[in-house]
């Protein structure tokens, strides 16, 4: 087992790094996309640039990794829709309607599979560095600025903090993981020049972290300043002054990325960038049942096929439900989303208890308080109240029933309430219709799926290289 920082980071390395076969493989089958794609849509409009985009043109990605990204340039005066529509019929024409799957960002790109290479064929405009159109515009120029600016050496530094950041569950800027994205990735290495300096930096870093890579804001410190107000981490675009390559990233993501680097910096291991996550799921239930987790999920159908909807979603489902049971007096100690994007959504909720006791003692006013005649005749006249209202100690008390037994009964008054529910869509709540609720170890069963599973470990367990 390497144990030395060098050795973990040689180890990583010789498995991140693709082989040159590997590198051939894959440049073969894109050439071969991207010569089709732009025999296609010269005749389309032969204006419009096909070009390989992404880790894979900039020489980032990691081995055994089968996403890729192929960009194509439209000129400016095809309108937003159009572009899509064109580009989605044309790739679903050649390659067949069934290797494609529609997918949305920010606006709707094709995800077609080519000898078992997933790529993403995205549309943008073809415009002058600076004058952005859509938000996939700047891709090229990002591509153009680490093909310039990063040695070899540095887009392998690239490759392991991608894997140390993936590892650790802080890789990607989509809203279900709000972490670091690719591009952010290589700044950072560029930035800080190298893989172990980058892991020391943020070891060490109190927020708010400024980087300026492209160097535009040379001798405009107070400027930079200014822009960087409010956000935890500001890594400055270096092909768009005003925008932040690092907005996405959470508070929580980069707390992880802090902590994670100092426990590498101190104990290096493999685990971070490979983590282990294999419990059963009779060993799950097990841990759910010895340690008397009062855990709670509710599995729901998916209601779109959009993911950063659905998870945007998702989330706000999860926090309004939270709330919820905030009020209803249940302790919330943990909550999390969990989705493949496609079936199903779970939202769970490890809490204090699930069942209510019978009755609950409530405090009033203390003796002689001119309040006591109100706490008096509001408790007389409640629906929950179990036992009148009486002095004892120095203050007046009642007894009442809990506003909800348990945590299922909370739930259906969730689910039924048009109040709680307010601004969520029709088909956000026909789903939850149709959803189900589990309640102690048998949450483990809740979905037939092994990213499921150790999802559920991860809740309990989130860092296997914390214990070790
Ligand atoms: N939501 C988005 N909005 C705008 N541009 C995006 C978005 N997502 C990705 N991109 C652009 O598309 C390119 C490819 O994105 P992707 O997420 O595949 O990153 P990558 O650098 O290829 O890393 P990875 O190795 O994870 O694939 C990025 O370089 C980025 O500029
Ligand atoms: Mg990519």
């Amino acid at each position: 087992m390497p144990n030395s920082l060098q050795e973990v980071v040689q180890e990583v390395l010789r498995r991140v790094k693709p082989s040159l076969e590997e590198e051939e493989r894959v440049s073969r089958i894109l050439s071969k996309t991207v010569s089709t794609l732009r025999e296609e849509f010269n005749r389309l409009e032969p204006e419009a640039e096909v070009l390989v985009e992404g880790s894979m043109a900039k020489g980032t990605w990691l081995s055994g990794e089968t996403d890729a990204d192929i960009f194509v340039r439209f000129p400016v005066k095809w309108k937003k829709s159009e572009m899509g529509e064109t580009l989605i019929e044309s790739v679903k024409r050649i390659f067949g309607p069934e290797k494609c799957r529609l997918r949305f960002a920010e606006h709707p790109y094709v995800k077609v599979t080519v000898d078992n290479i997933n790529v993403d064929v995205v549309p943008c405009y073809k415009v002058e560095k600076g004058f952005y159109k859509s938000a996939t515009d700047r891709t090229v120029f990002h591509t153009e600025f680490v093909k310039e600016r990063l040695s070899l050496e540095l887009r392998d530094e690239a490759r392991l903090l991608k894997r140390f950041f993936k590892g650790i569950g802080v890789y990607g800027a989509e809203i279900k993981t709000r972490g670091f994205s690719g591009f952010l990735v290589e700044l950072l290495v560029y930035s800080f020049g190298g893989f172990v300096k980058t892991l020391e930096a943020l070891r060490d870093f109190q927020p708010p972290l400024i980087l300026d890579p492209g160097g535009l804001y040379k001798d405009r410190e107070e400027e930079l300043a200014r822009r960087a107000r409010g956000s935890l981490l500001c890594v400055i675009d270096p092909v768009d002054e005003l925008r932040n390559v690092a907005a996405a990233v959470s508070g929580e993501s980069l707390s992880i990325a802090q902590y994670a680097a100092h426990m590498m910096l101190e104990k290096p291991s493999i685990e971070f960038f490979y983590p282990v996550y294999r419990a059963s799921k009779e060993e799950l239930k097990e841990t759910v049942r010895s340690r008397g987790l009062n855990i709670v999920s509710i599995t729901i159908p998916a209601w779109t096929n959009i993911p950063d909807i659905l998870w945007g979603q998702a989330y706000r489902l999860l926090s309004r439900l939270s709330g919820f049971l905030e009020e209803n007096d249940f302790g919330v100690l943990m909550e999390r989303a969990w989705s493949d994007e496609e079936k199903n959504i779970v939202l769970l909720f490890i809490l204090e208890e699930v069942e209510k006791r019978a009755a609950i003692l409530h405090m009033g006013p203390p003796y002689f308080s001119s309040n006591v005649p109100r706490f008096v005749e509001t408790y007389l006249s409640s629906e929950r109240m179990l036992i009148h209202p009486f002095p004892r100690n120095g203050r007046w008390w009642t007894v009442l029933k809990p506003k909800v037994r348990d945590v299922r009964e909370a739930i259906s008054k969730f689910m039924s309430s048009s109040e709680s529910l307010k601004g969520f869509s029709e088909k956000i709540l026909e789903s939850l219709s149709r959803s189900t609720i589990c309640v102690g170890d048998s949450v483990v069963d809740a979905v037939e799926n092994p990213e499921y599973t150790s999802f559920l470990e991860r809740c309990i367990n989130p860092f296997p290289w914390l214990s070790k």
